[in-house]
């Protein structure tokens, strides 16, 4: 199903995603029925499907399905065979509007069965899954059954770095991508890289040594240092090195694009994440959740934050799976949060030596010599800085030989030490 479900602008893409949903619903479960009606009507849209039954147990499976989505609502039932289920505002107490949110009757009659849904404008991104789910439940089709983690979470915004993609494109990473840091290189040798490569020593290990059953592999790592010294870039290097898929998951986009949605977003994210045989979920710019609790909150963060809370405990179980998260602020993280992180990786702004072998990945024509003698010259800067330096430098040369009709060359490191100058000045 290659479709598109947060894209709801107008009702003829709610239609079209919609009935395409539904008609590969159909022909999966071999079920002869006609398609659900789909139209709008006096500024509302709705859904109206027959099902064949309409058992107490199937209505209370629906009214799960629907509360999974929707976190308040309303069931009413004025007569036996009717119940709605009218979704409240986000605030219980706000009561303004709300009969303009999705409403699900389920009507029962001695003729026929019926499922009506309706909604003011258009329905939402979550509003159509709870409809499709609800479909799937009534043709017979177990919704966890045949499910693609990656289809799931494309539909949520959130992308899956694919190691074994990128090496079909000859894209693999590993650790020469970063230059130096060989401590932190270490630390992220045995806490992640290893306990997932080779789980079974750790589990031994800790059997022999723990007077009570238990695990010592790590489940939540946190990346913590300043912007562009190469924590996101070290995310996707462990994934090639142990070619575990990364879900990266970048919590300020999910909580903009969202809002109301997100927590019950970041939810699914970790739900289908448990569906990999193994995975890194990679909350980047976890920072986004940052603040005590107590320092009123927004709501939507501190809905996601407490969601995290608990998904993080709930993966004790689940030993494939490593969190990692990365932050530039980390005094400024809720210690609750901060708590269950097992390690805390620092990444330093590079010192002399390491800031020469960054430049070794940049402007490789150059000596080692020439190299220290340049990076002399970025002090307090970071990978992500130099990286750019070396662009500016470069581009800077290109006019240059393009205005002075010179041949091809890189440039030299009197025309790095230059720019290094103007770089700063043009960077403070
Ligand atoms: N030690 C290094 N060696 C080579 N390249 C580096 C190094 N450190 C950073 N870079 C490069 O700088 C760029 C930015 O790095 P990255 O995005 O991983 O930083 P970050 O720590 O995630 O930053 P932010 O906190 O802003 O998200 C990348 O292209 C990365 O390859
Ligand atoms: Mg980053």
């Amino acid at each position: 199903m290659e479709t598109n479900l947060t894209n709801t602008n107008d009702f003829l893409s709610t239609k079209e995603t919609l009935l395409k949903e539904f008609q590969n619903i159909l022909s999966e479960s071999g079920l002869q029925s006609e398609l659900p009606e789909l139209f709008s009507e006096k500024g509302e849209v709705k859904v109206n499907f027959t099902v064949k039954t309409l058992s107490k147990e199937q209505i209370f499976d629906s009214f799960q399905i629907i509360k999974s989505q929707i976190e308040n609502l309303r069931i009413q039932t004025f007569e036996s065979g009717f119940y709605s289920v009218q979704a409240l505002n986000e605030n219980l107490f706000e009561t303004k509007n709300i009969l303009d949110n999705i409403r699900f009757r389920f009507i029962c009659s001695r003729t026929s069965n019926r499922i009506e849904i309706s909604k003011k404008d258009n329905f939402s991104s979550s509003d159509l899954y709870t409809i499709v789910s609800l479909y799937k439940y009534f043709c017979g089709l177990d919704s966890k059954k045949n499910v693609n983690p990656r289809e799931i979470l494309q539909k949520l915004g959130v992308t899956v770095f694919d190691p074994v993609e990128e090496e079909l494109k000859g894209n693999l990473l590993n650790f020469d991508h970063i230059a130096g840091y060989e401590e932190v290189k270490r630390e992220i040798r045995d806490s992640i890289l290893y306990p997932l490569q080779h789980p079974e020593f750790f589990d031994e290990v800790a059997r022999i040594t723990k007077r009570f059953p238990g695990k010592n592999r790590p489940r939540a790592i946190l990346f913590e240092g300043d912007p562009g010294v190469g924590k996101t870039s070290m995310a996707r290097i462990v994934s090639c090195l142990t070619m575990v898929p990364m879900i990266y998951v970048p919590i300020e986009s999910i909580l903009s694009k969202y809002y109301g949605e997100s927590s019950q977003n970041l939810a699914y994210v970790f739900d289908a994440a448990a569906l990999f045989p193994s995975s890194l979920i990679f909350l980047d710019e976890i920072d986004s959740l940052a603040g005590s609790r107590e320092e009123g909150l927004f709501e939507a963060t501190r809905k996601m934050l407490s969601v995290l809370l608990r998904k993080l405990d709930g993966f004790e179980g689940k030993p494939k799976t490593i969190t990692l998260g990365a932050t530039n602020r980390k005094q400024d993280l809720d210690p609750a949060l901060l708590s269950r992180f097992d390690k805390s990786i620092y990444f330093p702004l590079p010192n002399l030596e390491e800031r020469a072998e960054i430049l070794g990945n940049y402007a490789v024509h150059l000596s080692l010599e020439d190299r220290l003698d340049i990076s002399g010259h970025l002090e307090d800067l970071s990978g992500r800085n130099i990286k750019d330096y070396c662009d500016y430098t470069e581009r800077r040369w290109a006019s240059h030989l393009i205005e002075k009709k010179y041949e091809i060359s890189a440039p030299e490191r009197e025309v790095y030490l230059e720019t290094a100058k103007l770089f700063r000045l043009r960077n403070v």
